[in-house]
């Protein structure tokens, strides 16, 4: 049972309580390269973490991640003149390099020193898989980079974007750990959306599902079965590493999906969407299909990371298809049939009334594991999922004789190797 107070701990990310220190040990993905398409361009406004941050990229290339407001007055630094090696504020023209120190009071003799007492707060980025990912923790306990396969692949075999939710980020990543909807909510979409339809697709519109969930070093995996052929099962197995990604279990020869779940504030989060292929280049078709907004992939309002279906729109739900089974819940698209039933909980669900069954075990067990690891880093122990091993692996769905658990069965599809192909039925 998830008490309010459970609950709280849960969700609440911001700067001193425990789950926002936890998720500071971590490489979070701040925003997509693109964002800083070159050197001085515009600097870009990022909140993580419930912490108001500006992103520039210098005359040298370099990502600074800082601060949002200057250190003098406290004016927005995405007024900011991005010159000469340095965020300049347009008021009185303090300037700061990529580190948050300041590096220029124009009202004061150089002679002073006084801008050298001056620094934001900033944050150190590297660039990894077309995303700029940050670390916020102790300078002290900074882990190794990331080695999620998407990351590492060459960029031709990957695809990513991001989108804004209006809802905590836990019960987006409960989504995503969830595979039990899939027969439900996505129903009908896994006959009509290219990037899904597959002999797994139809197997997976079976109801009859049972949950098997492993942990593992860095999160679990979750093993979700369903009736096959006689004598055999259909696994559908997700990755959850911590603290915030999961792995989608994959659709015959379509490329893997994932997610990485970044809490903005308490009350929304940033949905990143990944989706690679470990041994092609990902087609003109797929690409094509996700920048239209296939697959997990949406349409964005121009300019902006709010998808063009949102709750200002009521989803633009349309109850004719939904009666006419073109769409389960009325609302297209599978990333936005999540969101919208994500954000219809309200924008921090209250978790002390829901009633949980057995296919929520692996919900259940990614929030014992967090709050494990919450109050385990408080008492200077070092949390799951840092190590980069515990992100060389895959998802998978596999048909397994019934008397084969999926852990043995499906063991070598669940390892992300480089050269081999995805294991998906
Ligand atoms: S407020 Fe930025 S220089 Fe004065
Ligand atoms: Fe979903």
């Amino acid at each position: 049972m998830t008490t309010r107070e459970l609950n709280d701990f849960l969700t609440q990310t911001g700067p001193g309580t425990p789950m926002g220190d936890l998720f500071r040990r971590y490489w979070i993905p701040a925003l997509l390269s693109a964002e800083l398409p070159e050197p001085d361009c515009p600097p870009v406004r990022v909140k993580l973490l419930c912490e108001r941050l500006i992103a520039f990229r210098d005359t040298q290339g370099r990502v600074g991640l800082m601060d949002e407001f200057c250190a003098h007055r406290g004016v927005s630094l995405w007024f900011g003149r991005n010159e000469e090696n340095g965020l300049r504020c347009p008021y009185h023209g303090w300037k700061y390099d990529v580190t948050g120190q300041c590096i220029d009071v124009p009202s004061e003799p150089e002679a002073s020193g006084y801008c050298k007492k001056i620094r934001l707060k900033s944050y150190p980025c590297v660039e990894l898989g077309d995303v700029i990912w940050t670390y916020m923790g102790p300078s002290a306990l900074a882990p190794p980079l990331p080695g999620f396969e998407w990351a590492l692949v060459p960029q031709a075999h990957r695809f990513v974007s991001k989108r804004t939710q209006e809802c905590n980020y836990l019960q987006a990543m409960e989504g995503g750990i969830d595979s039990a909807h899939v027969s439900f909510l996505h129903r009908h979409d896994l006959r009509s959306d290219s990037l899904h339809v597959s002999r797994g697709a139809e197997l997976t519109r079976e109801t009859d599902a049972r949950f098997d969930v492993i942990e593992t070093d860095g999160g679990m995996i979750i093993g979700v079965r369903r009736p096959a052929q006689p004598g055999h099962l259909y696994w559908r197995i997700t990755q959850w590493i911590m603290p915030f990604h999961s792995m989608i279990p994959p659709y015959g020869d379509n490329a893997l999906n994932g997610h990485a779940w970044v809490p903005i504030d308490d009350e929304s989060c940033m949905s990143w969407c990944f989706t690679h292929h470990p041994t092609r280049p990902l087609s003109t078709h797929e690409l094509d299909t996700m920048r239209n907004g296939g697959g997990i992939h949406v349409k964005l309002v121009p300019g902006t990371f709010r998808p063009v279906v949102n709750k200002d729109n009521d989803y633009m739900i349309d109850r004719a298809a939904q009666k006419a089974n073109k769409t389960y819940c009325g609302v297209k698209g599978i990333a936005m049939q999540d969101a919208a039933i994500q954000e219809s909980m309200g924008p921090i669900q209250d978790r002390s009334k829901e009633n949980l069954t057995s296919t929520d075990n692996g919900v259940i067990m990614a929030r014992v594991r967090l709050r494990k690891a919450a109050l385990a880093a408080r008492a200077g122990k070092t949390p799951d999922g840092l190590d980069p091993k515990t992100h060389a692996v895959r998802s998978a769905s596999i048909v397994l004789p019934e008397s084969v658990s999926f852990s043995e069965g499906a063991a070598e599809a669940l390892t992300a190797r480089e050269g081999t192909a995805p294991i998906s039925v």
